[in-house]
């Protein structure tokens, strides 16, 4: 294993379009993506970029009843930082590898917001930190 780029922060908000408005309007983004629907995740979440070589902020809002969300926003109801994630160049061989560490992985692999495939390490296993995982996109 070997610790790849910080792809993206992932924050909680109860309200996606005030958390854009103060993204853009307060901190100065000046590139959001449009925000986007993955309603098997039960999330609607958006992009904002920043100046640290393509590291984004993930703006996470929950979508439908059952979100994963909402516990989250219960225990913190102006939101906050969800999880960070981190690239790898294989997801199968880090999978494997947390695996041997004894680390809980939440779920099975599937496909990110990227569009790269992704898991989850349980936050207890990961210094209090729920912890993305997501194979590096191929930069043509
Ligand atoms: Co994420």
């Amino acid at each position: 294993m070997k610790l790849g780029r910080l792809n993206h922060v992932g924050v909680a908000t109860p309200d996606l379009s005030a958390a854009i408005a103060f993204h853009r309007d307060v901190l100065g983004a000046t590139r959001i993506s449009q925000p986007v629907e993955m309603p098997e995740q039960g999330v609607r979440l958006c992009f904002v970029d920043t100046p640290n070589g393509g590291t984004q902020i993930e703006l996470i809002e929950p979508l439908g009843d059952n979100s994963p969300i909402h516990g989250f926003l219960a225990r913190n109801p102006a939101g906050g930082q969800h999880h960070l994630c981190y690239e790898v160049p294989d997801i199968g061989a880090a999978r494997e590898w947390f695996q041997g560490q004894g680390k809980r992985i939440l779920g099975p692999t599937r496909i990110g917001a990227h569009g790269t495939p992704i898991f989850f390490l349980h936050p207890r296993d990961m210094g209090g930190i729920l912890t993305e995982i997501m194979e590096s996109p191929v930069h043509a």
